[in-house]
């Protein structure tokens, strides 16, 4: 795909690493890849020779310590946890779009959905009780589920969704057309959206505007007995005003699989709520082999002078 030689140093989980590893050796074997030890640089890496970055956890003098850096990839679809306002000018920050991360979020956001729809969460926490107590079904027509975040994954899960009957609306920063699917925008369209919406699941990116906006005001604002999905970050989340409106029964259930730390502390009240399921931040997963395939076509579209796919936007933060 592309003859250019060089470094790409790889920094994050190891395991999926040497997949990595494997994979750039098949389909690119002249670019050198190094992975980043946690205690410092490998001794055989020169820095003057990494030109590609893909990082979860960057370093914060990463500019600096590589000049010659030509593109940096996130290990995953968010970019949160880079300083973005750090980045230098015209260095690409690259996030990772491959199609089986969406495909792999919207299993779970479906499963979610169908468990809150379901009760599940409640029937669960009665087995745990040996209580046999049966509740209304409601058929999917009269629920409505409602995605905060309408971008690669939002749009993913609501398609995934789409056969299932629910009534489904989607809310972005900026305005979108989607067939069959209500949209809504901006802080002018949140009240109305949150307002039909009886599942809130937040796909959106943490950004400044986005930090804290699941708090005490957007519960009050979705209908009694709503659920909550949070699949987007654990900082969207006010975890007090969560733990408040499940116990003053305004929320009756929340899926989260991101919380704000990761993991929580052991007395966290999350971890043994009836009504919380939790899951270790496993919505999905960057494929190491597609990640690979999306990073070569990257380097040979920027070699080439195009635009590349995923590229950052620092200035909007996602
Ligand atoms: P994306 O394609 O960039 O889409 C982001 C969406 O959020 C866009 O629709 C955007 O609106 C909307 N948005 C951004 N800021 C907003 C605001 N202030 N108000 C309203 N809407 C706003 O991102 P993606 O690939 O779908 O990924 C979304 C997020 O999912 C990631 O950033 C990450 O936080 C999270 N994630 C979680 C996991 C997990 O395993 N739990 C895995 C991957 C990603 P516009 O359409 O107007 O731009
Ligand atoms: C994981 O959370 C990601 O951003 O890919």
């Amino acid at each position: 795909m592309t003859a250019l030689t060089g470094t790409l140093l790889y920094r994050g989980d190891p395991e999926r690493g040497a997949l990595w590893a494997q994979c750039l050796q098949r389909a690119a074997p002249q670019i050198t890849f190094r992975q980043w030890p946690q205690a410092g640089l490998p001794q055989d890496v020169c820095p003057q020779e990494v030109r590609w970055l893909a990082v979860w956890q960057p370093p914060a003098d990463f500019a600096a310590q590589f000049p010659n850096l030509r593109l940096v990839f996130s290990l995953g679809a968010g970019v949160d946890h880079f300083d973005l306002a750090a980045l230098p000018a015209g260095l690409p920050l690259i996030r990772m779009t491959e199609a089986g991360l969406a495909a792999a979020m919207a299993d779970y956001v479906t499963l979610a959905v169908l468990a809150l729809h379901r009760d599940f969460i409640r029937y669960g926490a009665q087995q745990r009780r040996a209580e046999w107590q049966e509740h209304r079904v409601v058929p999917a027509a009269g629920r409505r589920v409602g995605i905060m975040g309408l971008g690669r994954l939002g749009q993913a899960a609501l398609e995934r969704l789409r056969p299932f009957g629910f009534p489904l609306a989607g809310w972005s920063r900026t305005p979108r057309a989607l067939d069959g699917i209500e949209t809504f925008a901006g802080e002018a369209g949140r009240a109305a959206f949150l307002a039909r919406t009886d599942i809130l699941v937040c796909l959106l990116p943490l950004t400044p505007e986005t930090r804290g906006l699941i708090d005490d005001r957007l519960l009050a604002g979705l209908p009694r007995g709503a659920a909550l999905v949070n699949a987007g970050r654990g900082a969207h989340l006010d975890q007090p005003a969560l733990l408040a409106a499940l116990d003053a029964g305004h929320i009756r259930a929340a899926v989260l699989d991101v919380t704000e730390p990761e993991p929580l502390p052991p007395d966290h009240p999350f971890w043994r709520h009836p009504a919380v399921w939790l899951t270790p931040h496993i919505a999905t997963q960057t494929d190491p082999e597609a990640a690979v395939r999306q990073v070569l076509e990257a380097i040979a579209r920027h070699e080439a002078g195009l635009p590349v796919e995923g590229r950052v936007d620092p200035a909007r933060g996602y």
